[in-house]
């Protein structure tokens, strides 16, 4: 609940999302301008240019820091821009500490990008308090980790994290995307940034690309608010929209997408085809009581290893029907993904296999469709791959 008393979803709907002030609205309109007419000198609105802010995106953002329990939230033109806008408030000298089970294209910017400019991310296991620590520095300025983790759905602990990073002077950031503001709040532990990629659940349907940072320092808040600026990394108004609109049905989408990927992971864990299902809400999952502890939920990604190795992964990838093959995740529509040449191909082999993508692992973000129709489509598939 929140401190005007509105509940999560309730929030979604009308938080930042009053009637339009000049004309009733009662959705927040498209504010499709790139200037905002002046009466006088310096005299508006408080809109001046849409890369410095646009009320459409406005709304947004105040609805994703309502339903973040933050200070404030800036939208970004994708994830990627929301976590370079992040990694951009820090200077060359500056050591970050990276959870090494995390998304290709942030494994990309810290190992690649962050090191040209002097700033050095250092790959640790987060799920290791010890091993978290031991890799501090006294240039140390943030810890960067997502729970549950990608692809591998490993569940590192939040509290934790925060109080390490808040002894060495450093902040936590938490890429909240799998999880998403319904089903855990990361600042509510003890993190002091949230970050999203808004292109899967906030959003919703796979229409459209965005980012978000949602954090409670506003101060700093303001400084990642005059760097998006001067980078440039907004979304469009109808971008926003899109993206708010998804957001409105955040709470209702989230509780039947995770019953859903009960269903599936239950159908699949009785498959002989299996090696291993993991979901976090399978109570002898490593994880499971740290999620029942940090989560409300246990989320609809679901990942897979195959036992009948490469060969059986591939069959499988390519032959549902209703689970879509692709890249992303938290739409509608089921997708089905090979993290070893699609979401994780940005890591070098090596490293993929020690975070335990090998080539029989298949990630699938179950979505909207009727559970039975689901696990029919999987178990055909798996059925038609023995037999190829
Ligand atoms: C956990 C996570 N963070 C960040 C991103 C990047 O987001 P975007 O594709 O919107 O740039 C992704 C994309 O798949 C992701 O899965």
């Amino acid at each position: 609940m929140s401190a005007d008393g509105r509940r999560f979803a309730t929030r979604a709907i009308h938080a930042g999302q009053e009637p339009d002030a000049a004309t009733g609205s009662t959705i927040p309109p498209v504010y499709q301008t790139s200037t905002f007419t002046q009466r006088g000198l310096g005299d508006h609105q408080g809109y001046e240019y849409a890369r410095i802010s646009n009320p459409t995106r406005t709304a947004l953002e105040v609805a994703l820091a309502s339903l973040e329990g933050g200070e404030g939230a800036l939208a970004y033109a994708s994830g990627m821009a929301a976590i370079s806008g992040v990694v951009q408030s820090l200077s060359s000298g500056d050591h970050v500490v990276v959870g090494d089970d995390l998304y290709g294209g942030s494994f990309r910017l810290f190992s690649q990008v962050m090191p040209r400019f002097g700033v050095e991310c250092e790959l640790t296991n987060a799920t290791d308090l010890d091993a978290l620590r031991a890799a501090l520095r006294p240039t140390t300025r943030m810890i960067w980790i997502e729970t549950p983790t990608n692809p591998m759905l490993r569940l590192i602990d939040v509290a934790a994290c925060a109080e390490i990073a808040r002894g060495a002077g450093a902040r936590l950031v938490v890429d909240n995307t799998f999880a998403t503001p319904y089903l855990q709040r990361p600042l509510a532990l003890g993190a002091d940034v949230v970050v999203h990629s808004t292109t899967k659940y906030i959003g919703g349907h796979s229409d459209v690309i965005g980012g978000a940072v949602v954090a409670n320092d506003a101060e700093w808040l303001g400084e990642l608010g005059r760097l998006r600026n001067t980078t440039g990394a907004v979304p469009g108004p109808w971008d926003a929209w899109l993206t708010l609109r998804g957001l409105k049905t955040l709470a209702v989408r989230m509780r039947q997408h995770e019953h859903n990927a009960r269903a599936v992971a239950e159908c699949l864990r009785e498959r002989a085809e299996m090696a291993r299902v993991h979901y976090p809400g399978f109570s002898d999952h490593p994880g499971h009581a740290l999620a029942a502890h940090q989560m409300d939920g246990f989320g609809a990604m679901v990942s897979v290893e195959l036992a009948g190795g490469a060969a059986a992964a591939r069959a499988l990838c390519e032959g549902t029907r209703v689970f879509a093959l692709g890249e992303s995740l938290g739409g509608v529509e089921s997708l089905i993904g090979y993290p070893w040449t699609m979401s994780h191909g940005a890591f070098p082999e090596d490293r993929r296999v020690a975070m335990g993508v090998h080539d029989a692992v298949v990630r699938l973000s179950v979505g909207l469709e009727d559970a039975e129709d689901l696990c029919e489509d999987l178990v055909r598939a798996l059925e038609e791959g023995v037999t190829r």
